[in-house]
């Protein structure tokens, strides 16, 4: 019976010391909520008392070992769990270097908050169980930290929509785990690390909206679950690889807005790409003849490159094309009939293309 007993109060002890939160793990906390201002009193007024695991908003713990596994603070969607719902907008600081002392943390999420600032700390790449980083909408500055890719479980990593500079790591390419990369909308230069392409998970990679250069890698052709590859608004230039026509799976190019030069790879255009925009490069040459019943585009954007030469008669062999837009070439020639309900504007501004819904021919 007492050993029954003991056991008993063994176990109760031992369950309630899993569950409560660390105290190195909650001093770490305490001084990320003490950089952080928010405004509104929102989300971080719940980080009261010793128990960081439970009714901490965002917070969450591993069951087995008990430490801190997962910060979750996105703004915008409406907070149920406080007494009324509460839609927080805005929280400035920025994220204290004492987070790296939360060793467990696998999931560092915090969005849209639109004010917080200052740089990703360096030390984040200690967490080395982190296998998802989304610090989006921001005003995160400085760079990435260079090590990143000792981060050997990370699987997400966002950073879209703040101010981040400097180079993508070229230490990314070791983040054999990667399946979504999104640094959409910051202010990075330098190339795409050429090896990119090694990262065979990857299904998401969009870069559009910084100041990258230098050629489009021929490395991430070789990604066989590329769904959506974006590098739009970029310095892009060279020449667009011809295996990107020849991807397994790759549902969305928008390369619009680079300098990128040379022809449309004709694989480009008989592919099982949905999303196509290449508008605003300096393409040349005419537009291949190579498109097939088995395209289905419902984007295909070729609009400012000085493409020239006739719509190619494969063009009406294509089951579906839904925004179509060619104009701002110099083109000639008549337009397929499938095409004479098509706006006007599709196909202005070319050298003598004509036929309908343009003057005859
Ligand atoms: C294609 O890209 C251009 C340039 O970035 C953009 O203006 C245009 O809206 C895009 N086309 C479509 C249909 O989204």
């Amino acid at each position: 019976m007492g050993g029954v007993w003991l056991t008993a109060v063994l176990m109760l002890a031992f369950s309630s010391a899993v569950r409560s939160c660390p105290p190195s793990d909650l001093e770490a906390l305490l001084a990320f909520k003490s950089a952080l201002r928010d405004p509104d009193d929102g989300v971080l007024n719940s980080w009261t008392g010793t128990d960081c695991c439970r009714r901490w908003y965002g917070v969450s713990c591993d069951r087995n070992s008990g430490s801190v596994a997962e910060i979750s603070l996105r703004a915008g969607p409406v907070y149920s769990t406080f007494e009324k719902p509460f839609r927080p907008q805005h929280m400035s600081g920025y994220i204290s270097p004492e987070i790296c002392k939360l060793s467990g943390l696998s999931s560092l999420i915090i969005t849209d908050w639109k004010g917080i600032s200052g740089e990703i700390p360096r030390c984040i790449t200690s967490l080395s169980f982190l296998s998802i980083i989304d610090l989006s909408g921001n005003r995160i500055a400085g760079s990435l930290p260079p090590d990143m890719g000792s981060l050997g479980h990370l699987s997400l990593l966002s950073a879209a929509d703040n101010l981040i500079g400097g180079e993508i790591p070229v230490s990314l390419t070791r983040l054999s785990g990667l399946m979504h990369l999104d640094l959409r909308n910051n202010k990075i230069s330098g190339p795409i690390p050429q090896k990119l392409g090694r990262l065979q998970m990857l299904s998401r990679v969009l870069l559009s909206g910084n100041l990258i250069s230098g050629p489009i890698p021929g490395s991430l052709c070789h990604i066989y679950r590329l769904v959506d590859l974006d590098l739009s608004n970029n310095h892009l230039s060279g020449p667009i690889p011809e295996a990107l026509g020849r991807m397994a799976v790759l549902a969305t190019l928008k390369l619009d807005r680079n300098r990128l030069s040379g022809s449309i790879p004709g694989t480009l255009l008989g592919s099982g790409i949905s999303e196509l925009n290449l508008s605003h490069n300096m393409l040349e040459g005419n537009i291949p003849d190579t498109f097939r019943g088995s395209c289905y585009f419902t984007l295909l954007d070729l609009s400012y490159n000085y493409l020239k030469g006739p719509l190619p008669a494969s063009i009406s062999s294509s089951s579906y094309i839904g925004y179509f837009d060619v104009s701002h070439n110099h083109l000639c020639g008549p337009i397929p009939i499938t095409y004479s309900t098509t706006h006007p504007s599709s196909f202005s501004y070319n050298d003598c293309l004509c036929g309908k819904p343009l003057k005859p021919c």
